[in-house]
């Protein structure tokens, strides 16, 4: 395939950037993505111009790491899909491709198409984890677990924190991601104790962070490579104002 691809190229988080365009002419449909870029930073580094900096690692859809805007879209047109899972074949000869970085204030350009999302870390370290002494391993049966319970906690705890709700999201806001740390705790009876506290913390260090509020659009869970789903951010909302009337 031949493709035209327009790419978003910025030096660092102060300079402005711009879309420059590039040829790519052998483009095999059973390339993955992020392998068609290795192709064309080959070329641009044969013709003595910087290559385009891109974050990936895993390329297997589970380190939450690669975060491009593809025609418009966090992760690009499949649905469950990370960007780094699509494959070429998705696409037409002649076609083209826009490539982008995540576009929000929390999430600041640091080169080309990669941004900067410690701010999710620095939310997880203000309450997403537990810190209470739950004793040695338990049996496994000796805490009994509803089948639908642990489903639940476990389908949250698939998000990989990739910020692709983020992008899409016209807020800005991080409730998914927040809502599906959340859920992945306090669905199990070892979460439950630090709920009320966890709830609080994490929603004002977002805020702190320049992250939206969520106004129930729904272009989070559309583009979510894990598709979690955003009855999360229903009980997330539910615990945080449980939290509030509580006095937390
Ligand atoms: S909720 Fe989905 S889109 Fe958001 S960070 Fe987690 S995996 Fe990525
Ligand atoms: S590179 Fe790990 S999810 Fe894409």
């Amino acid at each position: 395939m031949k493709l035209t691809l327009k790419i978003w190229r910025q030096a660092n988080s102060e300079a402005g950037g711009a879309m420059h365009t590039y040829q790519l002419d052998d483009v095999s449909e059973d390339m993955s993505f992020l392998e068609m870029l290795d192709v064309l930073n080959e070329q641009l580094n044969a013709e003595g111009e910087e290559p385009i900096a891109f974050d990936s690692d895993c390329r297997e859809g589970i380190c939450g790491t690669c975060s491009l805007v593809i025609n418009g879209v966090p992760h690009g047109p499949d649905r469950g899909t990370t960007a780094c899972q699509l494959h070429m074949r998705r696409f037409k000869d002649g076609d083209t491709v826009t490539i982008e970085p995540w576009r929000a204030r929390a999430f600041p350009v640091v080169k080309d198409l990669v941004v900067d999302r410690s701010a999710f870390d620095r939310i997880i370290a203000a309450g997403g984890y537990v810190s209470i002494n739950v004793g040695g391993a338990p049996d496994g049966n000796a805490i009994p677990i509803s089948k639908e319970i642990s489903e639940k906690a476990m389908d949250s705890a698939a998000c990989i924190g990739c910020g692709a709700c983020v992008a899409a999201c016209k807020n800005a806001s991080a409730h998914l991601f927040m809502s599906a740390k959340i859920s992945q705790l306090s669905l199990l009876p070892q979460g439950q104790v630090e709920q009320s506290k966890r709830v609080v913390s994490m929603i004002a260090q977002a805020d702190a962070e320049g992250f939206g509020s969520c106004s129930n659009e729904g272009e989070c869970e559309a583009v979510c490579p894990k598709e979690i789903p955003i009855s999360n951010i229903a009980r997330m909302s539910r615990e945080y104002t449980r939290a509030l009337l509580a006095g937390t």
